[in-house]
């Protein structure tokens, strides 16, 4: 049996067909916003940026790990209730905290590859101990948390996209990881020590078919990226928002959420974004007040805690990524981003 944090539990798998079904929402404008990873200041910078809408409100699907960070539980209980508000889907974070007393242990249930060290694994399951401690407190928020589906599929313009928290065949999934992604960034693979099976275009297409979706949108992997797939005379899209609460670029400290909509005009914020058939497809930047952000963390894990040697450097620093690494083929840096 694999070690908890590193295994993926038969409850998360699922085949693309699943994302087939009738869509479960149309909207004009939709954000796809995963990975808040408990940060209240990045989810009130979204829902600002959503009243900015110019076409009115967006629709909002949360895509799981909403939770993560808040061991507080004023932070724990508005978060959650502020999710439920919506649409949503739950991530590893939010099925772990509700498989509570199964027979199933799987840590965070990050199913981490074998390239993410024993150390970051270990530190994972430690947050999710503490994490489950503040959890107990609301069983019915987690209960309804638990009750989320695991995948949704949405309707914006005339196109699908499929909403995953990690690749279409598993909740946890790692396929859809910027670093296994085909042509391979070197730069990339070699910062996260990646080595695996790589994702090829014959599979995404396999994948884009049997789901009947033009878009893939998800998050979990921890890094951004959207990149064209050709499929004869269409486009389709994989995009991956990397985390909407945390920073995900080298030396900035912004999150990034997707946003996807039928007003083709580019929005004047956006980090990249192309168009797939009616489609606008962009990464948008969460500018959240860092100073209140890294106050309210620091209160929860202060320094030697397991959450702060994470991701403290994260917070202050960025990743590794480059900007210019997360536009893959067929998709603009804009500029003055
Ligand atoms: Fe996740």
């Amino acid at each position: 049996m694999e070690a908890r944090g590193r295994s993926c539990p038969l409850s998360y798998r699922y085949q693309p067909e699943a994302l087939a079904e009738p869509a479960k929402l149309e909207a004009h404008t939709l954000y796809v916003v995963g990975g808040l990873y408990g940060n209240p200041v990045a989810l009130r910078a979204i829902l600002e940026r959503a009243d900015r809408e110019p076409g009115g409100p967006p629709a909002i699907v949360c895509n799981g790990d909403v939770h993560w960070l808040d061991v507080d539980p004023g932070d724990f209980q508005a978060i959650s209730e502020a999710v439920l508000a919506r649409h949503a889907t739950k991530g590893n974070v939010e099925a772990e905290l509700a498989s509570e007393g199964s027979d199933q242990d799987a840590g965070c249930g990050c199913a981490y590859p074998d390239y993410v060290t024993d150390e970051v694994v270990d530190r994972s399951n430690q947050i999710m101990t503490r994490l489950r401690a503040t959890a107990a407190r609301f069983p019915e928020l987690v209960g309804r948390l638990g009750a989320l589906p695991r995948y949704l599929t949405a309707q914006v313009a005339t196109e699908r996209i499929g909403i995953v928290h990690g690749d279409p065949e598993s909740q946890a999934g790692w396929r859809l990881a910027l670093e296994a992604m085909e042509p391979g960034d070197p730069d990339v693979r070699r910062q996260v020590g990646w080595r695996g099976r790589p994702t090829t275009t014959a599979e995404l297409l396999d994948w884009f078919g049997r789901a009947k979706v033009s878009v893939f949108a998800s998050t979990h992997t921890g890094l951004p990226f959207a990149q064209v797939i050709a499929d004869g005379r269409q486009d389709r899209l994989v995009i991956n928002n990397g985390s909407a609460g945390l920073p995900n670029f080298a030396g900035t400290s912004y999150g990034v959420i997707t946003r996807l909509s039928g007003d083709l005009r580019p929005p004047a914020d956006s980090l990249y974004g192309t168009t797939v058939g009616a489609l606008r497809c962009d990464a948008l930047p969460v500018r959240f007040d860092l100073d209140q952000w890294r106050a309210r963390f620091l209160a929860q894990w202060p320094p030697g805690s397991p959450g702060h040697r994470s991701y403290f450097s994260r917070i202050t620093g960025g990743t590794h990524l480059r900007l210019d690494q997360a536009a893959r083929d067929g998709v603009r840096l804009m500029p003055g981003c």
